[in-house]
């Protein structure tokens, strides 16, 4: 029996089955994304895909689901209990302390591209491996600094052409206003806890934010006349909020406050946000973060704030196509080489090789089967001309190209070739 992947992760292969999982696709996001984020001043940090376990247990929180329930956990052997990475920021908080980042500089910009692992229900839109591109700006606690990260997410959408999405914001308030609501949602949920859901219920205890995001209708229902945590926030967090605000308009950034938001990492204080796409189903978050001040101190480093954001590059990839908003497809080859004979073979080889050397996209086959089948694939293939090199055209060291779009030939010295591709 032939053995299969994994349920909940996926390969990334050429033109797949599956077309988000069309590896061009991911390139051509990648690389607009790695453009953007260092037009922003954003610089690169890649950390291991395994932590020790207390990393995400300390810093992403014992309470959050990413750690109770969905954390990839091992023993290595040497007996260390390791985590897979769930999420990038702690594991970004851990190298920044490490290499003692803040002694070169007040301000650290990092982003990454890079798999997370969670044992979640496997479901569209929802996957064991996934891709974030996050950053983390670490060092100010700036309104402008939260803009500048929500603008570069904001224009990521815009570049890629999405439509339909939907910035959501909010504010956490500091760690004593947040206790204050804390407190105030306790006492109103327990008064209707029989009627809350079983995860409501447990949540109660261990979590009880995390219930303002409950989708059970009835949860919602009880939700409606709850304490808001809006009018539960202190003065800094107020205004900090309204000048984020204030500055999205500047950038014509379009906002929605959506006073339910919380995220459901523990780290987070002050703002809040996500982005929704309008284009996918109930998994429709295709980025989210916010302001995690006391993070780095948590996991034993200075005591400096930071932001920063997570966007699935599963879920950018599936709205661009459900959008037809459409990337352009694989580049094919320019020219395909079809050798006939021994001869003709090293000749062709060793065009392939100048061809490449002058950047033009070129391929030969290698098979030697009929020309038929070996013109088929070219065809499939795309290739935009063909080329046949037998006895004939070695001797006289003349070839002809045919372009593959309107079936016209022209006939060209062999030695010019490159200089014929390169002018068209
Ligand atoms: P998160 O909201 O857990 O935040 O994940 C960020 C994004 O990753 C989500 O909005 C979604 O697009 C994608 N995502 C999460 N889980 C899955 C999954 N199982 N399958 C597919 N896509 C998924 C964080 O992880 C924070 N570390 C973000 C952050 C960085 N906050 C501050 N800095």
């Amino acid at each position: 029996m032939s053995i299969t992947a994994p349920p909940g992760v996926f390969d990334i292969i050429p033109n797949a089955a599956e077309a988000w999982q069309s590896s061009h696709l991911w390139n051509y996001v990648e690389g607009i994304i790695r453009e953007l984020a260092s037009i922003y001043g954003f610089h690169e940090i890649r950390t291991p895909i395994f932590e020790r376990v207390e990393l995400f247990s300390r810093g992403v929180g014992e309470s959050t689901d990413i750690v109770s329930k969905e954390m990839y956990t091992f023993e290595d052997r040497g007996g260390r209990i390791m985590a897979l990475r769930p999420e990038g920021t702690a594991a970004v908080m851990r190298a920044f302390i490490e290499h003692q980042l803040n002694q070169k500089s007040p301000l650290h910009k990092l982003f990454y591209i890079a798999p997370m692992f969670r044992y979640e229900r496997a479901q569209a839109g929802r996957y064991r491996q996934h891709h974030q591109f996050g950053v983390e700006s670490i060092g100010y606690a700036s309104p402008y600094v939260d803009v500048e990260a929500i603008d570069l997410l904001w224009s990521l959408y815009k570049k890629l052409g999405l439509k339909n999405i939907t910035l959501h914001i909010n504010s956490l308030g500091d760690t004593a206003s947040r206790a204050h609501f804390r407190e105030a949602l306790v006492d109103y949920l327990s008064t209707h806890r029989q009627d809350l859901s079983k995860d409501s219920q447990n949540r109660l205890i261990v979590n009880p934010l995390r219930i303002l995001d409950s989708k059970d209708a009835k949860d919602q229902e009880i939700l409606i006349a709850a304490p808001k945590l809006f009018d539960h926030l202190d003065d800094a967090s107020r205004v900090y909020f309204e000048n984020v605000c204030g500055l999205l308009k500047d950038c014509q950034i379009p906002y929605q406050i959506s006073p339910k938001l919380v995220r459901g990492l523990d780290y987070y204080n002050g703002v809040v946000f996500e982005i929704t796409s309008g284009a996918l189903g109930s998994q429709n978050s295709i980025g989210g973060g916010g302001r995690y001040d006391g993070l780095l101190k948590q996991v034993g480093g200075p005591d400096l704030p930071g932001i920063g954001f997570g966007s699935g590059l599963e879920r950018i990839i599936q709205t661009l196509l459900a959008q037809e908003t459409a990337p352009p497809a694989l580049q094919p080859p320019a020219i395909f080489l079809i050798p006939l004979g021994e001869e003709a073979q090293k000749t062709c080889f060793k065009l392939l090789n100048d061809l490449r050397n002058n950047s033009i996209k070129a391929e030969m086959d290698f098979s030697q089967r009929k020309l038929n089948k070996v013109m088929q694939y070219a065809n499939q293939i795309g290739a935009k001309s063909i080329t046949v090199i037998g006895e004939n055209e070695l001797q006289k060291g003349q070839i002809q190209l045919k372009d593959m779009a309107t079936g016209e030939r022209v006939e060209i010295n062999l030695s010019q070739i490159v200089s014929f591709l390169q002018n068209k």
